[in-house]
């Protein structure tokens, strides 16, 4: 038998998560809308440019679509990027049971 590797306190928080996010989600972005859930670029080559590059990518179509665009983030760093992106933050708050901060962001 697998062992597990969460414990139940940490599998129930992270479904806590998942109703929270859910519920900003469903409350900021009410119409159609693409979901950008991950962005990650390898650590060694952070901050060359390549992550603006991968996320342009998708914003050309977007933009050429006339879509928008949700994502959220639990880093605050991560702001100045997607705020240079032309993304803005619609909603914050804070992880519940957590001292972990969450922004919701639209474009
Ligand atoms: C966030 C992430 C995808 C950005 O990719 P990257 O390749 O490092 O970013 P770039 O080199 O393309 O940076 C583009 C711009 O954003 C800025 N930027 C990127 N990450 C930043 C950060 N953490 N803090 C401040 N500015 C940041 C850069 O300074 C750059 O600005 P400039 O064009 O004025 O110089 C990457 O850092 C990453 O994978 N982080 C870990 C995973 C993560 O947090 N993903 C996002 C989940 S919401």
């Amino acid at each position: 038998m697998l062992e597990p590797k969460m414990s139940s306190a940490e599998i129930a928080r992270s479904f806590g998560y998942m109703d929270y996010a859910a519920t900003i989600h469903e409350r900021c972005a009410q119409s159609r809308h693409w979901y950008l859930q991950f962005i990650c670029v390898d650590p060694d080559y952070q901050g060359k440019g390549h992550g603006g590059r991968l996320l342009k990518f998708l914003l050309d179509r977007l933009d050429s679509e006339r879509e928008s665009c949700f994502l959220e983030t639990q880093n605050q760093e991560n702001l100045a990027f997607y705020q240079q992106n032309g993304f803005q933050v619609v909603e914050q708050g804070t992880i519940p049971g957590t001292d972990i901060g969450h922004w919701a962001m639209l474009r």
